[in-house]
């Protein structure tokens, strides 16, 4: 043996809540292939128990359990928040709950984060926060006007994050992910998803329904598009106190659609069902790449029709599922949607 002094350069721990959910555990996998170790949580209140890596050290806890959290985030470098109850339309009918998982949670899991030492903090936010806008894409300059209680959530959880890093000295980004699709989102929730929700409907040989005229306008990327750049977020400098649009802006397509694109690669012979539209559903959303390709070089490649594809195989693979109902109606009233009033998914 030599006197060679060897030096052991320690991998950040990565801490991933909501690792049971889409783009969590997609997220998971990424950083145990590079060789990451990562530690999760996730309350499965939304997401799949089988999604979450089995290398990830997981532990089943609700965010707002805050000992238990402060404990298990104990030693983790890097903290991505991607657990969230996201569910924009429902959030102007049951607005406390929306509060507690997206607001509460998240102040939990930073006062965690602060308290162990953590370096950096990527908040996984929403286009939400732009709310309706003058002008379409959305840019990360524009004064955020979220218009019902998820964005408002939303936006909020990034004004703790912004604060609490400022004075007590944590590193923190802040990613706004728009209509990311792709295996392993969730299919059998009537409350969002409409590409899952969809192809659940279509493999079982049932119509679709379309909210409104169909009319509004999305801008769809796909998961394998976004999970580099998402990566980098936790590493690369550039990022630090940005807010970075993650998606796509150049394939605007309407819901009618997406539901005929579906149809076609399914050969569903398609007739969808229409409802009164959703208050404050924003009609025109789409987020501006541009900070994103400049910074890093963002460059999605796949296809809608590709990334539908993916999504479709992966369904018939676990099996079409009955739609379920586990989240309460606050607010019953003339105004909430008859999807889910009287249960039509
Ligand atoms: N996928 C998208 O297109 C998209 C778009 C905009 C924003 N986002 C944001 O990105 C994040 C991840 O989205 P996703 O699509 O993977 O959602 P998802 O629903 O698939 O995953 C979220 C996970 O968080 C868990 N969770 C919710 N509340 C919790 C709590 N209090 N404690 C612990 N776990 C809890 C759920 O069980 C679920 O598994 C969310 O914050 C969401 O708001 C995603």
């Amino acid at each position: 043996m030599t006197n060679e002094k060897c030096i052991m350069i320690k991998k950040p721990k990565i801490f991933i809540s909501g690792v049971a959910g889409f783009l969590g555990s997609h997220l998971a996998d990424t950083f145990i292939a590079d060789g990451y170790k990562v530690v999760g949580c996730d309350s499965l209140i939304g997401g799949y128990l089988d999604n979450v890596p089995s290398e990830v050290e997981f532990y089943q806890y609700d965010l707002n359990f805050h000992n238990s959290i402060v404990k298990i985030t104990k030693d983790c470098d890097i903290i991505f928040h991607c657990a969230a109850t996201a569910y924009e339309g429902l959030s102007v009918f049951s607005p406390f709950f929306i509060t507690k998982n997206i607001i509460q949670s998240t102040v939990s899991l930073i006062t965690a984060a602060i308290a162990n030492k953590a370096k950096r903090f990527v908040f996984c936010s929403s286009m939400a926060r732009y709310g309706t806008q003058d002008t379409v894409p959305f840019t990360e300059d524009m004064t955020p006007k979220p218009q019902d209680p998820y964005g408002i959530g939303k936006h909020s959880s990034e004004m703790f994050l912004k604060n609490l890093c400022d004075i007590h000295g944590m590193e923190y980004v802040i990613a706004v992910p728009h209509n990311i699709i792709g295996p392993r989102q969730k299919y059998d929730d009537p409350y969002r998803n409409v590409a899952s929700i969809m192809i659940n409907l279509m493999l079982q040989g049932r119509q679709p329904i379309i909210y409104g005229d169909g009319e509004q306008k999305r801008c769809f990327s796909f998961i394998q598009d976004d999970i580099d750049i998402l990566t980098r977020l936790a590493f690369d400098d550039k990022a630090v106190g940005e807010v970075i649009n993650i998606g796509p802006d150049d394939e605007f397509v309407t819901i009618n659609q997406l539901a005929q694109t579906i149809a076609d690669l399914l050969d569903f012979k398609l007739e969808p069902i229409y409802k009164r539209s959703r208050p404050q559903e924003v009609l025109l959303a789409n987020c501006s790449a541009n900070k994103a390709r400049k910074m890093f070089g963002y460059a999605p490649s796949i296809k809608l029709q590709d990334g539908l594809k993916s999504m479709i195989d992966h369904i018939k693979n676990r099996g079409t599922k009955k739609f379920k109902y586990h989240l309460d109606l606050e607010i019953i009233n003339e105004k909430t949607p008859e999807t889910w009033k009287d249960r039509l998914f």
